[in-house]
C-alpha cells in the first residue's frame, strides 16, 4: 500500500508540473484505454542527503531491486533502473557535481549544502516529491547552469519532483505502436519532441520510445517569477528478445535525446 501511496503522491505532483499529461492520460481513458506506467523518472544530485543511494534506499524497501547502472558522460549524468515485476519502472538519475564548471559548481553547492541541511540521513519516501530545499535561484543563475547543463538548471530551479511519468504502449489496445500513440498526441493539438526523430530507438533494441515537449510553468525565482519548461510525457513500448523475454532495460542513446524535452529552445 506504501508503494500505491507513493505513486498517487507522485503523479499528483507531476502533474502540477506537467498538467498537459493529465489531459493525455484522460483522453486515452477516454477512448476506453486503461493508462499504465512504464516508467517514472526522477532526478537528484549526486553525494548529498538525498543522492542516487538515498533514493535506492527508499525504492528497494517498496520491493524494487536494481536492475542496471547507466552513465551519461555528456550530460555528466549516472543513472540506474529499479524494476519490480507488475509496477512502474523507476528511471533515477543524479548530476556528477564535479563535472560542472566552477561558477555552475558554486551554484549547485549552494542548493545542496541547504538540502543536507533540510534532510536526516535516512528521508522518507517524501522526499520523492518534496521540491527545493533550497532557498530560490536567481533567474540568471538559473540560465547560467541550463546553459551549461539543463538537467542542472532544471533541478536546481524546480527541485526534487518527477521529471516524467512514461505510459507503457505495451498494454494500449487501441494505439499499438509509439508512432500511433505521437499521432494521436499531436492531433489532440500537443506538442512533440522531434530532437534526434520523433521516435527513439528500435525494436532490436528492446526499447521504442517518444514525448512530448515539456510543458512552460510560471516558476518563483528569487527576484520573481518565470516561465521555465517543467516536465513531459513519454510513451514507451518493450519488445521481446529472441528468447521471448521483454526487454526491461534503457537504452543510453535514446535517454539522451528524450533528457531534451525540457530544453528551453
Ligand atoms: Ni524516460
Amino acid at each position: 500500500m506504501q508503494l500505491n501511496a507513493l505513486l498517487a503522491a507522485l503523479w499528483a505532483d507531476f502533474t502540477q508540473l506537467a498538467p498537459h499529461a493529465a489531459d493525455i492520460a484522460g483522453r486515452l481513458e477516454a477512448r476506453g484505454e486503461t493508462v499504465d506506467n512504464d516508467h517514472i523518472a526522477l532526478r537528484t544530485f549526486d553525494r548529498c542527503n538525498a543522492d542516487l543511494e538515498a533514493i535506492e534506499r527508499i525504492l528497494l524497501p517498496l520491493g524494487y531491486r536494481c536492475l542496471d547502472e547507466y552513465h551519461f558522460s555528456a550530460k555528466h549524468l549516472r543513472a540506474r533502473a529499479y524494476v519490480q515485476p507488475g509496477r512502474p519502472r523507476f528511471f533515477v538519475s543524479e548530476l556528477l557535481r564535479k563535472a560542472l564548471s566552477p561558477g555552475a559548481q558554486a551554484i549547485v553547492e549552494r542548493c545542496v549544502r541547504s538540502l543536507d541541511a533540510s534532510l536526516g540521513q535516512r528521508p522518507g519516501q517524501e522526499l520523492l516529491h518534496s521540491g527545493l530545499h533550497w532557498p530560490s535561484l536567481e533567474y540568471r543563475e538559473y540560465e547560467e547552469l541550463a546553459r551549461e547543463s539543463e538537467y542542472a538548471g532544471w533541478l536546481a530551479a524546480i527541485g526534487l519532483r518527477p521529471n516524467h511519468f512514461t505510459i507503457s504502449v505495451n498494454t494500449l489496445t487501441t494505439l499499438p505502436e509509439v508512432a500511433d500513440v505521437l499521432d494521436f498526441v499531436q492531433a489532440e493539438g500537443f506538442r512533440i519532441n522531434n530532437s534526434g526523430g520523433r521516435i527513439k530507438g528500435t525494436p532490436d533494441q528492446g526499447l521504442v520510445q517518444g514525448s512530448t515537449l515539456a510543458d512552460r510553468q510560471p516558476i518563483r525565482f528569487a527576484d520573481g517569477v518565470r516561465i521555465v519548461p517543467t516536465g513531459y510525457y513519454e510513451f514507451a513500448k518493450r519488445f521481446a528478445d529472441a528468447k521471448g523475454r521483454l526487454y526491461q532495460g534503457f537504452v543510453p542513446a535514446s535517454a539522451d535525446r528524450i533528457f531534451e524535452s525540457t530544453h528551453r529552445s
